[in-house]
């Protein structure tokens, strides 16, 4: 990522920090959440005789345990947490301790009612669920600044302690007053006067015209209808305050000790939070996920989640919480079968994660989350996931060599929150039903499924080492992703770009000339129309090229034709029925050395399949594995020259043989692997290539 002087320092030290880590551990690291404070000290006895069983060696201690160290303003109760850290400590279990700000306690909610959030409809999110705080109320602010320095002034010596886990799971959006203040005072910063915001927000429509930073106020509704680039910038401002708490409380603990990494946990397609910008103040990218076992294909989503992660720093990533099964939010919560759960935590680690961790160690007796699966089940030992946990804790140590090693890609995609949120959160556009991550797994899944290694980039990434771009209907993009855009094309870059991209600028306003404004010369011809298709509607796209470019023949478009004007393109496809007869459906032009594709519809599955892989074919992009089934994954990490082919298979019936890219010895069964391996029903191989 193209990193600013200080955002470069601070990765340079998060990567020494997070060094410093896995040589404290010595392997991946294995444990999850521990909620002692639910328990009596006998217990936790148990717990930790326990966790050497399954070899556990980091746990996150204190997430919601405010209450029980803060009980009354200002008066803590440290007694019990020195207990359970230096029970800990003596088993050589380290800790990654948490400010437990997501949750305040009891007192603070009646004592100042202005912390609870007030949400959209201007009713108050109450004390008794969790995340109950405007992140924007000083008051929050100041409290939770209070706990955070009282426990690093305690623990940051003690040696138990490995990490800092800010918060957790930042999300609220708040509508107070407090919040509209701060709105204004991130809007003053940003436009410097009232006369640019007006432009920004190009308020001469509908006489919305601000005379006073006093009239300007958070978009609640039930004001719907709104103004599209205030609410852009206010999913921009939602995003900074939540920031912002982060940062507050990572300076104090690091005013106390800097050596060792300070994180929170991000979610897996959240779209509150800009976690481009969030991974610029983080020591490493930290994830919680939680694929529905109960959908074959959720290791879909779970890999792009993964490759996100890795990419927003380029660096290993901490798997922070997963499930030992179920889970407990949804309607029918299914289980992991067995050996599901080990099969998703090497997928984790395929994908560049360090840890593998979980939502939580000892399963709750009451409260919302009492039917969680946890790596303890209330079972106890005498359970299967017990049995499957303590397996994969002694397993681990066999593939401890590919510990902090990086993953190599060809091929990015974009995913970009700006992106994202004007697509979906600003209403007003032809259709209004985009579905943003589900657009950009639509082409991500062809990639995988046939076994490239992707990463992924935003607006402000370093395009350079990629040789091919897909950018998934980006209907924003900024002038300096236009810029950089164009040069990587000319530089020789192949870009795969879908329909109505580039649209609108970063307020949210058209460009001009139309469209599709910033990537017009790029696409190489112009569209006077958006044509959203009626409800069942289908195209048949007949491709102009030979038989044998990989993407020849009749197939059928659905939802959405761009309807293009060719200027400097060729036509790579066009439109053989339907209202847009006879007209391009996708072009390609040649820029500089490079070139770009652009696909003016949304062709059907097997389609864009064949244009993605046929065009990373073009580029020279080699797969890490052929033959091998769709379902099998194939990813490859490497340290110090080394490489490590991991290999998994999701399907839950049929095994599958993969031929190898290399000689290597399978690390899990010790065996060597020539040819081929066969991976079972849910089978995991890890092959470290044999080194000439
Ligand atoms: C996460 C959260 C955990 C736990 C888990 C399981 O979102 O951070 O505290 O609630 O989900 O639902």
């Amino acid at each position: 990522m193209t990193a600013t002087g200080s955002a470069a320092e601070a990765d340079a030290s998060g990567r020494d920090r997070m060094d410093a880590l896995r040589r404290r551990l010595g392997g991946f690291a294995f444990g999850g959440d521990y909620n002692p404070e639910q328990w009596d000290s006998a217990v936790w006895r148990e717990d930790v005789d326990l966790m050497r069983r399954a070899g556990v060696n980091l746990v996150t201690v204190g997430v919601f345990a405010w209450a029980a160290l803060e009980p009354e303003p200002g008066v803590f109760t440290f007694e019990w947490m020195d207990e359970v850290l230096d029970l800990l400590h003596s088993a050589g279990i380290s800790v990654d301790l948490a400010t437990p700000t997501m949750a305040p306690p009891a007192w603070l909610s009646q004592n100042f009612p202005e912390t609870l959030p007030m949400m959209a409809d201007g009713e108050t999110f109450g004390f008794g669920n969790r995340l109950h705080y405007d992140p924007s109320s000083p008051v929050y602010r100041e409290r939770a600044a209070i706990i955070t320095r009282a426990l690093a002034e305690r623990y940051s010596g003690h040696p138990a302690l490995a990490m800092w886990h800010i918060s957790n799971e930042y999300g609220p959006t708040a509508y107070n007053e407090q919040s509209s203040v701060a709105f204004r005072a991130w809007l003053q910063r940003r436009y410097g006067s009232l006369e640019a915001l007006n432009d920004a927000w190009y308020t001469r429509f509908w006489s919305q015209t601000y005379t006073d930073w006093a009239q300007v106020d958070v978009p609640a509704v039930p004001r719907s209808w709104m103004n599209p680039a205030r609410q852009l910038d206010f999913k921009r401002f939602v995003s900074d305050a939540l920031l912002e708490c982060f940062v507050a409380e990572r300076d104090i603990v690091r005013e106390y000790r800097d050596d060792i990494p300070v994180v929170t946990n991000f979610m897996r397609f959240y779209r509150n939070a800009d976690y481009w910008k969030w991974a610029r103040e983080e020591d490493a990218v930290a994830l919680d996920i939680y694929p529905d076992p109960g959908d074959e294909d959720s290791w879909v989503s779970a890999a792009l989640n993964f490759d996100l992660m890795r990419s927003l720093k380029g660096e290993p990533w901490v798997l922070m919480e997963q499930a030992a099964s179920a889970v407990s939010q949804w309607k029918v919560n299914n289980v992991k079968r067995p050996g599901m759960m080990r099969a998703g935590s090497y997928q984790a680690i395929a994908h560049g994660s360090d840890t593998v961790l979980y939502f939580q160690w000892r399963a709750s007796r009451g409260g919302h989350e009492r039917f969680h699966s946890a790596m303890l089940p209330h079972s106890g030992t005498a359970s299967r996931t017990w049995g499957e946990v303590e397996a994969l804790g002694n397993e681990l140590p066999l593939i401890k060599d590919a510990l902090g090693s990086s993953a190599p890609a060809d091929v990015a995609v974009l995913f970009d929150w700006d992106a994202w949120w004007a697509l979906t959160e600003t209403h007003g556009l032809p259709r209004n039903d985009f579905d943003y991550p589900g657009l950009v797994t639509d082409h991500y899944r062809p990639l995988l499924e046939a076994h490239h290694a992707v990463d992924f980039v935003s607006f402000d990434s370093d395009l350079s080492r990629y040789r091919m771009l897909v950018i998934p209907n980006a209907y924003l993009v900024p002038d300096r992703f236009v810029e950089a855009l164009t040069r990587y094309v000319e530089g020789g870059g192949v870009v795969v770009c879908s329909f109505f991209s580039g649209v609108v600028d970063e307020t949210n306003q058209v460009r001009q000339p139309a469209y599709p404004g910033g990537l017009r010369t790029l696409i190489g011809g112009y569209i006077d129309e958006y044509l959203p298709a009626r409800a069942g509607e289908t195209f048949e796209v007949q491709f102009t090229g030979a038989a044998d470019d990989g993407a020849a023949g009749a197939v059928t478009a659905n939802w959405w034709q761009d309807s293009v004007h060719v200027e400097s393109a060729t036509v790579r496809a066009v439109y053989a029925s339907g209202l847009l007869q006879g007209r391009p459906a996708m072009l390609e032009n040649t820029v500089g050395e490079g070139r770009v594709v652009y696909l003016g519809t949304r062709l059907e599955p097997a389609a864009l399949t064949r244009v993605l892989l046929g065009e990373a074919q073009r580029s020279g992009i080699r797969a890490l594995v052929t033959d091998a089934p769709p379902t099998v994954e194939a990813t490859l990490r490497e340290a110090d020259g080394v490489s490590f082919l991991f290999l998994l298979n999701h399907s839950e019936s049929h095994a599958a043989e993969v031929r190898l890219p290399f000689e290597g010895h399978d690390l899990l069964t010790g065996a060597s692997v020539t040819d081929a391996v066969t991976l079972g029903p849910l089978g995991v191989a890890v092959v470290r290539a044999v080194t000439p």
